[in-house]
């Protein structure tokens, strides 16, 4: 390993969360229905309106009680940074109120200073899979131009409140979600149930719009403060070197980096331009949109990374399917498959870390990464979750190279340190956490909490800095 390839002072390890997936008290102080409320099914399953089929976001893993004894244990494990989401719906309950839900506010003022306790840095996602459900059903969501401005409401209620105490922020997790479940990435509902590329990629630049804006209003705020993009990294190879398959992966790698050209160049590339006039995609864009992009590019560069990807142009090796997080993809030969099916990849992690430093030149913070996994609560206590450390240990390392390579990374908050009901298929069985959650996919058990092994082997990785990953 290069002697370059060390984890630099004040590196920000830790985990994230977000809202909807373990706060639970879903109509409590005020909070209104969000579209994760209503998604009994995980993100990429079609809405329920029906609010008496059971939803185990509703019940997550009630954090909204447990915070103070959930935030003790990230702190034993010595972290120095939590991310997690505000949920838009406890501050503003439909979405277009002019005054904010001070019970809500009062919900993260606990958290946050519960965290500045044990001197963990809070780093805020503003919206993390969920919006009003009075937004998509009074406006149809975010194709509609009017949702950017309460989104700057809402935004900009949360920067006054917490700009001394919260630094970092991002506008809005794995914002590529929008191509892939647009109900959960823009509220959009199809009247013919059919994905429509011209509201999603409308719904898009509304949220453009709204996430530079929101940089915008931030550091007018306060010039300290770092507000990032976050997007889904989805690294594709070749299946061959046939030179189609390259081409074929550049083509679905753009599909992700779009997201983070615009939000981090401040413009849209010449690809996605002539992209959407050949698909006849009108893009309605405001006077001065072109220049707000331009002038309130982010930060930093926010991604998650659970795996990668493969593309090829023979049909034979379509048929070879997998699946992922929010893309199916084909099976890649080299690499064994989470119990989920998603292609674990470490060496994707410092490809993907070389990719975004050389494309944007801006820090990267690696805010989700882990391995989804069924664990076994043993009659002692014990959790033995040695395939979560060999993964995530892997993935460190990997990310230390990177550093090596000369890549700028400033933190890594793995997913879910605390299990939590997954996105993708709303279940707690899939499990990510440190701690376990005695609760299971039914909402059921004691919701006590449990370290497992993986808890030791993390705060000892924080302890020496990265050095030790024994
Ligand atoms: C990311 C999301 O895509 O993946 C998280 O930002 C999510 O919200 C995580 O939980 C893991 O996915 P899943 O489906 O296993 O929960």
């Amino acid at each position: 390993m290069s002697k370059l390839a060390k984890f630099p002072d004040g590196f920000l390890w830790g985990g994230a969360v977000a809202a909807n997936q373990l706060e639970g008290a879903f109509q409590e102080d005020g909070k209104g229905l969000s579209t994760a409320d209503v998604s009994p099914n995980g993100i990429m399953s079609p809405p329920d309106f029906s609010l008496e089929k059971f939803n185990l976001y509703h019940k997550g893993i009630d954090f909204y009680y447990t915070y103070k004894e959930d935030i003790a244990l990230f702190a034993e494990m010595g972290f120095k940074a939590f991310r997690f989401s505000i949920a838009w719906t406890r501050i503003f309950p439909n979405g277009d109120e002019q005054t904010p839900n001070e019970k809500g506010l009062e919900f993260y003022d606990k958290v946050i200073d519960e965290l500045l306790k044990y001197n963990i840095e809070p780093v805020v996602t503003l919206s993390h899979y969920e919006m009003p459900l009075g937004l998509v059903k009074n406006y149809g969501g975010w194709k509609n131009r009017k949702v950017v401005e309460f989104y700057e409401r809402f935004a900009t209620t949360l920067f006054e409140r917490y700009h001394k105490k919260v630094k970092y922020w991002m506008t809005f997790n794995e914002i590529n979600v929008n191509l892939h479940a647009p109900f959960t990435g823009g509220g959009l509902l199809f009247e013919d149930g059919k994905k429509n590329e011209q509201d999603i990629y409308q719904a898009v630049h509304h949220q453009f719009v709204a996430s530079a804006l929101a940089v915008k209003a931030g550091h007018e705020i306060n010039s300290n403060l770092q507000i990032g993009c976050m997007i889904a990294s989805m690294l594709t190879y070749p299946y061959t070197s046939k030179p189609e398959d390259m081409f074929a992966a550049l083509t679905q790698d753009r599909k992700t980096l779009f997201f983070s050209d615009v939000q981090s160049r401040g413009y849209y590339p010449a690809y996605m331009k002539n992209y959407f006039i050949e698909n006849d995609i009108t893009i309605v864009m405001e006077e001065g949109d072109e220049n707000i992009l331009r002038e309130h590019t982010v930060d930093y560069i926010g991604f998650s990374y659970y795996m990668s990807f493969v593309a090829s142009t023979d049909p034979d090796h379509v048929k070879l399917q997998t699946s992922g997080n929010l893309l199916a993809g084909l099976k890649n030969p080299y690499l064994k498959a989470s119990e989920w099916g998603w292609q674990i990849d470490p060496v994707g992690l410092r490809t993907v870390c070389n990719q975004l430093y050389d494309r944007y030149e801006k820090p990267l913070f690696i805010v989700e990464n882990g391995l989804g996994a069924i664990d076994k609560l043993e009659e002692d206590g014990t959790i033995n979750d040695d395939y979560r450390i060999d993964y995530l240990r892997a993935h460190i390392e990997e990310m230390k190279k990177a550093i090596g390579d000369g890549c700028n990374i400033i933190g890594y908050t793995s997913w879910g340190p605390i299990d939590l009901v997954s996105a993708s298929t709303a279940e707690l069985k899939k499990r990510y956490g440190y701690i376990y959650v005695d609760r299971d996919s039914e909402g059921e058990g004691s919701n006590k909490r449990y370290k497992k092994k993986s808890f030791h082997w993390y705060k000892n990785v924080i302890a020496t800095n990265g050095e030790n990953l024994a």
